[in-house]
């Protein structure tokens, strides 16, 4: 499994900890930046994220900022995403198990490193329902393709 993961300044105190846990499973990690605390702009690495996981160059895809928020609201608006904000072992679960989240945000002014890399290993090591689940996300899905062209 390849993993992208990118982040802003709000969010690059949680990387290490997160790319720890993934290089210790045996996931492969692409890192699209920031690699520093200097400035920067949310959007730009939520669309690198998300554009190497709708193309399917990467399985998943995590993306960090100060709340998890405003890079998750980037994220979907690219064609195929479907991300959202974790902040607990509650929603790290239910993100994979409701959702089937191939994105998810977390918020490095909102969780500690070590929180975040537990909702990182939970949302892997859970799988989707189906079933009821499905159908919802299939509508998901015709709202994107009713107003993505
Ligand atoms: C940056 O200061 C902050 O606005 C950003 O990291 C994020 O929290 C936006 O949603």
């Amino acid at each position: 499994m390849k993993i992208a993961i990118g982040c802003d300044h709000g969010g690059i105190v949680l990387k290490p900890s997160i790319v720890e846990v993934l290089k210790k499973r045996g996931v492969e990690v692409e890192d699209f930046g920031c690699y520093d605390e200097s400035s920067v702009d949310y959007p730009d690495y939520a669309l690198k994220v998300a554009e190497a996981v709708a193309s399917g160059d990467c399985d998943k895809g995590i993306v960090l900022c100060g709340t998890g928020i405003g890079i998750s609201i980037a994220a979907n608006k690219v064609k195929g995403i479907r991300a959202g904000v974790v902040h607990d072992e509650f929603t790290a679960e239910m993100i994979s198990a409701h959702n089937n989240a191939n994105v998810i945000a977390i918020g490095g002014r909102v969780v500690s490193p070590e929180q975040a890399a537990k909702m990182v290993g939970i949302w892997l090591d859970t799988p989707f329902q189906g079933g009821r689940h499905e159908g919802r996300v299939a509508k998901i899905t015709a709202i994107e393709n009713k107003y993505f062209k």
